[in-house]
């Protein structure tokens, strides 16, 4: 029999105890290094773990130019995101509905894209020099969520037990004509308070990957996202 369970009452969340990651303190060491953040998006990274900035790479990058000269290279590489790591990965669509297309520094992208990751590695480069982050390495990659109520269920990026190397989440989305409605935002579940986060284009949210529990609600049209983590 199909199965038409909708998403959160099937699954709430994928986050067992105690496999949080303490949070990371960042120490701003060399403010002048900073470029793209500011020394209060370093506060913000050390008291809620999360910053969100708008507007950004505006001169740079244009959502639905990237988004098109990436389709054919996403319809041929993209799988379906799985939950776990090597031998052990699974997948499950009422968990994650997302389509991915890992990219590491041997995958050939389209010059759009390829500005976003410079972009991105810069803010490594920026975060590694004006504080003690000292990220060695990245994973990225683009998903979409194809839209028919699609998401990914409350969880963790690193925990204890898997993807523990994994620093900072790194998101830009890529949703010029996003509406409300359309559904897709990302939920953020805060000590004290929740917050919704609209995936509209050229917004950057960097969050900590081992402590911020997020969610993507469903969405009810495509949305597409670049993810980098720094590890
Ligand atoms: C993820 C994730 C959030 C988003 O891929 O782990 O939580 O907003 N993505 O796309
Ligand atoms: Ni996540």
């Amino acid at each position: 029999m199909i199965n038409v369970l909708p998403l959160v009452t099937q699954y709430t969340t994928l986050i067992p105890q105690n496999e949080h990651l303490p949070p990371i303190s960042l120490t701003l060491k060399d403010h002048t290094r900073l470029n793209i953040l500011t020394p209060t998006d370093i506060d913000e990274l050390n008291n809620q773990h999360f910053v969100i900035k708008d507007n950004v790479f505006i001169d740079i990058i244009d959502s639905k130019t990237l988004i098109t000269d990436c389709l054919p290279y996403f319809e041929k590489d993209a799988i379906s995101g799985k939950m776990g790591q090597r031998e052990e990965k699974w997948q499950n669509n009422n968990i994650r509905g997302d389509k991915i297309w890992w990219i590491n520094d041997s995958t050939e992208i389209p010059k759009s894209l390829s500005s976003l990751v410079q972009m991105i590695k810069k803010l490594q480069i920026e975060l590694n020099e004006s504080t003690n982050l000292n990220s060695q390495f990245t994973q990225s990659h683009l998903t979409c969520y194809p839209g028919n109520n699609t998401g990914y269920i409350r969880h963790l990026d690193a925990t204890t037990k898997s993807h523990s190397n994994r620093k900072l989440t790194c998101l830009f989305y890529l949703n010029q004509d996003w509406k409300p409605g359309d559904g897709g935002e990302l939920m953020i579940y805060g000590d004290n308070k929740n917050i919704k986060v609209r995936p509209i284009s050229n917004r950057l949210l960097i969050f900590q990957s081992g402590c911020v529990e997020h969610q993507v609600l469903s969405t009810l049209v495509p949305r597409y996202a670049f993810t980098l983590w720094m590890c």
